[in-house]
């Protein structure tokens, strides 16, 4: 229970969160509390917003490489050579990266937003079944970057299908997890389970093993932006490579 701006609140707190966040920087707000409300209001409110935040940073971080993607999908579109080394860096971003940094703070937040509000959760569907078949949808575009660089016929209609089908449901999943996951746990998880999530993912990321996985993978997405940034300029005068087959 918290008496901000003279009134209590329980059922509204965390919209009323939501709205006071968009206004005041949390310091402001820690300072509008009662000294007993304090401390449990700005833990809470630093652990939901460090995790919803990075979240959502980390959806911006892959919807670049979405584009990349569909840029490189444009080039072969084109009827030109798209580069290979970029889509299959983009490819080994999508194998570890999700799955080591990012699907787990959100099967926790999922987890614990079927506990307080089933309903909202229902409404979300099976977020593990659409983390799997993420996967499935990457490996079909995997094999078939590998069956054309072992100079495999793969027509272009199937490339076009495939790529696009994985750019465009990624897009769908994140677009979903932000309108409806991320807005329904706003609302219904509270203070233990925002700072239990971060306690979690705090311990889980500190391990050798994540942490080396999340390094390698930012370096990756940099190098990998690096150098679409560099194939913009090329672009200005392009040219189909007559070494490729008919598929590019
Ligand atoms: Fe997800
Ligand atoms: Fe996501």
């Amino acid at each position: 229970m918290i008496t901000l701006l003279g009134w209590t609140h329980k059922p509204t707190e965390n919209s009323l969160i939501r709205q006071i966040l968009q206004m005041v920087p949390i310091i402001d707000l820690a300072q509008l509390l009662r000294p007993d409300d304090k401390l449990l209001f700005k833990n809470k409110v630093i652990a939901m917003t460090r995790i919803i935040e990075s979240l959502r940073e980390e959806h911006r971080n892959i919807e670049e490489l979405l584009l990349v993607l569909e840029q490189e999908l444009s080039v072969f579109d084109r009827d030109e050579r798209p580069d290979y080394e970029i889509i299959k860096a983009i490819i080994s971003y999508f194998q570890d990266y999700p799955d080591c940094c990012h699907h787990p703070k959100e099967d926790m937040i999922f987890e614990k937003l079927k506990l307080r509000d089933s309903n909202a959760a229902e409404s979300i569907g099976d977020l593990e079944a659409e983390h799997h078949n993420e996967s499935k949808r990457l490996r079909r575009v995997a094999d078939m970057i590998r069956a054309i660089l072992t100079n495999h016929e793969v027509p272009k209609q199937t490339f076009d299908n495939i790529m696009r089908d994985f750019i465009e449901q990624e897009r769908r999943h994140m677009k979903m997890e932000e309108r409806l996951l991320f807005s329904a746990a706003l609302s219904a998880l509270q203070h233990e389970d925002w700072t239990g999530i971060d306690a979690r993912w705090s311990e889980a990321r500190d391990t050798m093993f994540n942490v080396a996985i999340e390094e390698r993978c930012q370096s990756l997405r940099e190098r990998i932006l690096q150098w679409q940034r560099k194939h913009r300029e090329n672009w200005i005068t392009p040219h189909a490579d007559p070494q490729t087959k008919s598929q590019h």
